[in-house]
């Protein structure tokens, strides 16, 4: 199977009308699509992560205001629904502000493409840190499913294959919803990319045995200090990485960049449901952590490569 269109992700059906959905939750297992009819069908799939990855979200609810202007819903409310349906990702609220002014689907897909061009851009940038014969780790899924096509950081590591620096990819699975074991190495396959996947918990020792070259995530909000909230285990990731000498390159679009907030004490993080950790024990599930900037070797947008100081490197975006 080769990698997916962005249509094949995410897209607009004038039919119904409706927004059509890869359901995330049934992969590996099973391709199926999801029609949503409405803003609050649309709202549930993205709470309950048949979408998700923080540029994908965004996109999806573009579609879902223009889905709503279509139907002749009120849009501020279409707004309000999706904009509380997932806190920690800005892309959401990015790309409903975005559509907003201009609700129709010829904006919403004009979003979509340019989300997916931003990625194409980094991972070339990207894919300039990487050293011939890299081993790289990545945590979650930053690829195309997680940004309606292409990826981020799975973006990053196929730009840098393609150019013949990558030599494999250790893949966090990613507890506790798998989206490496399931997505991630899904995505590698697809693209004939050397993978294994590893459990969350492996990655100091093979760091320590010098089996790691360095770590590429995506991000879900970066304050403007650079602090970045990616899924949870990214900062230990980050620890890990910065005691070993090993950098941590985060890779996404400026639509995940957001200089509103000071800094990661300011980003939101979503707590989810305590049933997808054990559903017999009490327990807690934040989804996300915020990785300080000074364990980030260099932040990966659209427009470059940006290093520390990121409050100078990132301001200078906008
Ligand atoms: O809960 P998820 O699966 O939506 O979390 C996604 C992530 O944390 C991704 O790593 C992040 O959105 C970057 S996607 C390009």
């Amino acid at each position: 199977m080769a990698a997916l269109d962005p249509e094949e992700i995410v897209r607009f059906e004038a039919e119904g009308p409706a927004v059509v959905l890869l359901d995330q939750r049934r992969l590996p297992g099973e391709v199926a699509y999801l029609e949503c009819r409405t803003v609050d069908e649309l709202a549930d799939a993205i709470r309950t992560l048949a979408v998700r990855g923080a540029p994908a979200i965004g996109i999806a609810a573009a579609y879902g205001i223009a889905l709503a202007a279509a139907r002749g819903d009120d849009l501020q409310n279409a707004a309000s629904v999706l904009r509380a349906s997932r806190p920690t990702a800005v892309n959401l609220a990015w790309a409903i502000d975005e559509l907003l002014p201009e609700p129709t689907v010829e904006r919403a897909r004009e979003l979509h493409g340019d989300e997916v061009e931003r990625c194409r851009r980094m991972a070339a940038h990207a894919a300039e840190l990487l050293r011939p014969g890299t081993r790289a780790l990545t945590h979650c899924n930053a690829g195309g499913l997680a940004t309606g096509g292409y990826g981020t950081a799975v973006g990053a590591l196929r730009a840098a294959w393609e150019r013949g620096l990558l030599e494999c990819v250790l893949v966090d699975e990613t507890r506790p919803l798998l989206q490496g074991s399931r997505l991630t190495a899904f995505e590698l396959e697809a693209l004939g990319i050397p993978y294994s996947v590893i459990a969350d918990s492996a990655a100091a020792s093979m760091m320590s045995a010098r089996e790691v070259d360095c770590v590429v995530t995506g991000a879900d909000r970066i304050a403007a200090n650079g602090d970045t909230a990616n899924k949870i285990g990214t900062y230990s990731l980050a620890v890990l990485a910065n005691h070993h000498g090993i950098p941590l390159y985060v890779v996404a679009p400026t639509s995940t960049v957001d200089l509103a907030t000071p800094t990661g004490a300011g980003i939101p993080i979503e707590e989810r449901a305590p049933d997808e950790i054990t559903t017999r024990f009490a327990a807690r599930n934040p989804a996300f952590d915020v990785t300080p900037a000074a364990l980030i070797s260099a932040i990966v947008t659209e427009h470059g490569v940006h290093r520390a100081p990121y409050a100078e490197s990132l301001a200078a975006l906008v």
